[in-house]
């Protein structure tokens, strides 16, 4: 349970009919008030009917909040900016975890129970060779999270707060290492074993990059970026991803398997499938000169064209992590010595023209969160099919904590949204040879 509920802060009176309803109004520490319509069902015998979601709180929760039109997005209170550049993504996975930053006897206990926990169990790893290497990365993570149910079983109680702890912790520390062992599956080669003795995302670095034969030291400025893209990604409010997990959760399945359903979530292109399709879009224009008649088709409602890495549900602003994106963007092909990446040329010419396009300011369509992820990740050597899995790597920390959250809210039932059935009404079974 959050720890200051929603309080109630006046009432809202709906009438249908010849019956009317009182409902009450509930307000949090910031954000939109919001009309509880709990007893709608029992009092005027109507649902409300919200098909995507976006008039709907779906939970109270205490972890990130987000202020679509002023481009704020704050997590347990702290601004995503100030967390980005003066934190480190496991002080920010226990912040979301646990709901403070953490000392510093904390942030070392914390550290060694996560990089503790980094290895998979040596069973997971014959996983791989059911795959075909051309398979997905992210169709490996979605098995190979769902399988960790069956290995793990000393931590799927839900209802026992020590075995969600460390559910919690297997989940963080072992992301790094299935997503780099993808990535080694896809290219062949061997997979390296998690060095416990460096940082978070230093160590992905090192399982991504490292071979046998060699010595390797991820670059510090490569590892300080991944760290800033994993603590950009790591937790985002209620979107679809976060949503499946706590509706998966809400049922009492086991964590990894509502991990599994998080990442199957998140794989496709209007969510965080979103920077692989960036590139690829980025690719398919090919050149500046192409730019005016990509965004002509864009703007052709028949020509179902996107400008990826633009647009959001929630922010009718900057998306606050696109402009730190941005930034560490240069940070990585200055420290590449990369002075003209034509695709970034690209992007900054197609952000200039759209965000001065009518079609864009009329809907406030914005950068968001993946329109330059895919530009670093590229420069620091990730094919595009890795972009997705890196991000689902550093979201699991964030639907980790929102399950969490949810399990020990003892408010929490089952999620049962309801329907409009517009099939037909009952009818008699009609035997084969009368059927028209
Ligand atoms: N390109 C062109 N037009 C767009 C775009 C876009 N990227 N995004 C929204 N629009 C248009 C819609 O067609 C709609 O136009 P209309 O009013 O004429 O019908 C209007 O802007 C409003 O958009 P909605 O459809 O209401 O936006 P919704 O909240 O449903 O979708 C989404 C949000 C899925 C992110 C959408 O903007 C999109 O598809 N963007 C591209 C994919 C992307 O970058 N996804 C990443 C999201 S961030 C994340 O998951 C990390």
């Amino acid at each position: 349970m959050a720890p200051n509920p929603s309080t109630q802060v006046g009432t809202a009176t709906l009438t249908y009919g010849d019956k009317s309803a009182t409902l009450p109004v509930l307000a949090g520490t910031l954000g939109t008030d919001c009309v509880d319509v709990r007893k709608i069902q029992g009092d005027l015998n109507v649902f409300t009917f919200d098909p995507s979601y976006g008039a709907t709180a779906s939970c109270e929760s205490a972890i990130t909040y987000i202020d679509g039109d002023e481009g704020v997005l704050l997590h347990r209170g702290y601004p995503i900016d100030q967390l980005a550049e003066k934190s480190t993504f496991l002080e920010v996975a226990h912040l979301l975890l646990f709901g403070e930053l953490p000392t510093a006897p904390q942030l070392e206990k914390f550290t060694s129970g996560v990089m503790r926990h980094t290895m998979l169990h040596e069973q997971i790893r014959r996983f791989w060779d059911g795959f075909r290497r051309d398979a997905h990365p992210m169709a490996m993570l979605c098995s190979v999270v769902g399988a960790m149910s069956a290995f793990y079983p000393d931590s799927i109680n839900t209802h026992d707060e020590r075995q969600r702890e460390i559910s919690a912790y297997r989940l963080i520390a072992k992301m790094p290492t299935i997503t780099a062992w993808a990535h080694k599956y896809t290219t062949g080669q061997p997979f390296m074993y998690p060095r416990n003795d460096m940082g978070y995302a230093e160590n992905f670095l090192y399982m991504f990059g490292a071979v046998p034969t060699e010595d390797y030291k991820p670059n510090p400025v490569l590892t300080r970026a991944m760290d800033r893209i994993l603590i950009l990604h790591a937790d985002h409010e209620q979107n679809a991803s976060t949503s499946t997990v706590r509706l998966a959760g809400s049922t009492g399945t086991n964590p990894f398997a509502c991990i599994a359903a998080g990442i199957a979530s998140l794989w496709g292109p209007a969510h965080g499938g979103a920077n692989e399709a960036v590139l690829k879009m980025l690719g398919e224009i090919g050149s500046v000169k192409n730019i005016p008649s990509f965004i002509e088709q864009v703007k052709d409602k028949n020509s179902n064209v996107k400008l990826m890495g633009f647009g959001h549900r929630v922010y009718k602003n900057f998306d606050p992590r696109a402009k730190i994106m941005q930034k560490t963007c240069y940070e990585v092909l200055g420290e590449l010595g990369i002075k003209d990446e034509p695709l970034l040329d690209l992007a900054i010419e197609l952000e200039k023209i759209a965000l001065n396009d009518e079609y864009f300011v009329k809907r406030k369509l914005y950068p968001n969160v993946d329109f330059y992820s895919g530009i670093i990740l590229k420069a620091m050597g990730f094919p595009t099919s890795m972009f997705t899995p890196i991000f689902a790597l550093a979201r699991t920390v964030g639907w980790i904590s929102q399950w969490k959250e949810m399990i020990e809210d003892p408010t929490n039932r089952i999620g049962r949204p309801r329907q409009i059935y517009t099939g037909a009404a009952a009818r008699d079974y009609t035997p084969i040879d009368q059927r028209g």
